[in-house]
């Protein structure tokens, strides 16, 4: 049924690039959100009062809650990301609400930012940071903050789907010999000699850095507590660009001051955008907010992609990246 694209009402829960709001004003009845506020509970229900679809975003939590309350004309759910996680999929389907997301076109910046959280950890690069921005710098030491080198090492990946490969391919270059663990074992020719491990535990115990890039379910939610994080060599290094809830963060920050851990490198975290305040007072912590996807490329083209699921609703086809309720990573 094609539902007509320039009739179709849609609210736009945060500021998107230039680009992408004129693409989405041209196709669409849009209201857009101009001073970019973080849409309550309330304002987005108020709004959506008149809206067909929404294109929202990971900052917005579309509970089940919500979704029930949303009005019987809303159709779809598009929302400017490839997770998911903030949307009860199994609520908006109920309601014969579609949910889109933005695969793949994030894969290689979400990447970059994994490389760049290893490199950062690895080698103290915060720490390093803080000494020049104090002026307290004094003179170079042979033996003074010293780092641990990528060459060589045992690179673990959690969750080897797009992104996970994507690590995968930045890390060969650096010498780093390649493990996962994943729901179920890649072919040969997305493995390219990487070494599968059944469970996440012997993946933990193999090797020496971990790189997180699963999605968050049910199933992983967690999963990185202290029991796990006790398997990995001491000294360790993790780095986490998928979602913070894989992480139990007390775990993580306990097994950092015990030594279990010898570096982190975080870009997400359980509650965006607060921090546990104690992961800022680590000298081998390497904090960045939430920074995967964010280049100027990559949100043009996160947009362009929501754009385009939307459209493809409104004039009666599939869009091309319709979520299934027991998707994951
Ligand atoms: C996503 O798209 O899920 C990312 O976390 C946003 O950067």
């Amino acid at each position: 049924m094609d539902f007509g694209l320039a009739t179709a009402s849609i609210y736009v829960t945060r500021r998107l690039p230039g680009k992408v709001e004129r693409k989405l004003s041209q196709l669409f009845d849009v209201t857009l959100n101009r001073d970019d506020s973080l849409p309550s509970t309330d304002t987005l229900l108020h709004a959506a009062r008149n809206a067909d679809g929404l294109l929202v975003t990971i900052t917005d939590r579309l509970d089940a809650g919500l979704i029930n309350a949303l009005p019987d004309r809303l159709r779809i759910i598009a929302t400017f990301s490839v997770g998911f996680d903030h949307i009860d999929v199994a609520a908006a389907t109920k309601r014969g609400i579609t949910v889109t997301n933005t695969p793949g076109v994030l894969t290689d910046a979400t990447a970059e930012i994994a490389m760049l959280l290893l490199l950062g950890a690895a080698r103290g690069a915060a720490n390093g940071e803080h000494i020049i921005r104090k002026n307290s710098w004094n003179a170079w030491a042979p033996t003074g903050l010293l780092g641990i080198q990528l060459t060589g090492k045992r690179l673990g990946i959690y969750g080897m789907g797009e992104i996970g490969r994507a690590v995968a391919a930045r890390a060969r270059p650096f010498g780093m010999e390649i493990h996962y663990h994943n729901r179920n074992r890649l072919p040969a020719e997305l493995e390219r000699g990487a070494q599968y491990h059944t469970s996440l535990e012997s993946l933990l115990r193999q090797c020496d850095m971990l790189s997180v890039n699963c999605a968050s379910t049910p199933q992983t939610r967690g999963s990185l507590n202290a029991e796990r994080l006790a398997l990995m060599k001491p000294g360790a290094i993790l780095v986490n660009t998928a979602r913070g809830d894989i992480l139990d963060e007390e775990a993580v920050f306990n097994a950092l001051l015990n030594n279990r851990l010898g570096a982190i490198g975080l870009d997400v975290y359980s509650n965006e955008p607060e921090i546990d305040p104690r992961f800022q007072t680590l000298p081998n912590s390497f904090l960045l907010p939430h920074l995967g996807s964010a280049t100027h490329e990559t949100r043009e083209a996160m947009g362009f992609c929501a754009t385009a699921n939307l459209e493809a609703f409104f004039a009666g086809r599939i869009p091309p990246n319709k979520v299934a309720v027991k998707s994951s990573h």
